[in-house]
């Protein structure tokens, strides 16, 4: 099982982003609890980041037919973007959206996802243990 996790805009900075929101949990150090729980599990973890949407819709395009499982996190995009909707609708590689926030309890603009209908599931609210529960999560789909 090969798990692409992609990370959107902003989530370089966590750790010192809004703190009170996201935790003190840097990217390098979720990336380090995701291949730890991936390799007790088998999977094999591809984990990038970007800010840059077109970026993000490349990294897509490119996991058809080489990834089993998108994990995305497509941060702020996740609300904006019909392009990347049909980026992952386009190559029908199964994806997994998560969130470190509880989305649906925060602001409006944060309740409609542009890339939901389009996903297998979503996992939100658990901090860096979204995603962590993604790993087990994408390997239910293999
Ligand atoms: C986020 C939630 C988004 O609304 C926000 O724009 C982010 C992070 C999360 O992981 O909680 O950048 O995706």
């Amino acid at each position: 099982m090969k798990i692409l996790f992609l990370n959107g805009p902003n989530l370089n900075l966590l750790g010192q982003r809004e703190p009170a929101v996201y935790g003190r949990t840097t990217l390098a150090e979720i990336e380090t609890a995701v291949r730890k729980r991936a390799g007790e599990t088998g999977a094999a973890i591809d984990f990038r980041q970007t800010n840059l949407e077109g970026e993000l819709i490349n990294w897509i395009h490119s996991a058809k037919g080489v990834m089993d499982v998108i994990v995305l996190n497509a941060a702020a995009y996740t609300h904006t973007s019909v392009a990347l909707r049909d980026a992952i609708a386009a190559v029908g590689v199964p994806t997994i959206e998560i969130h470190l926030s509880n989305t649906h309890a925060r602001e409006a603009f944060r309740h409609q996802s542009m890339i939901a209908p389009v996903c297998r599931g979503q996992i939100a609210g658990f901090g860096a243990l979204s995603y962590v529960l993604a790993v087990d999560a994408a390997l239910s789909l293999g």
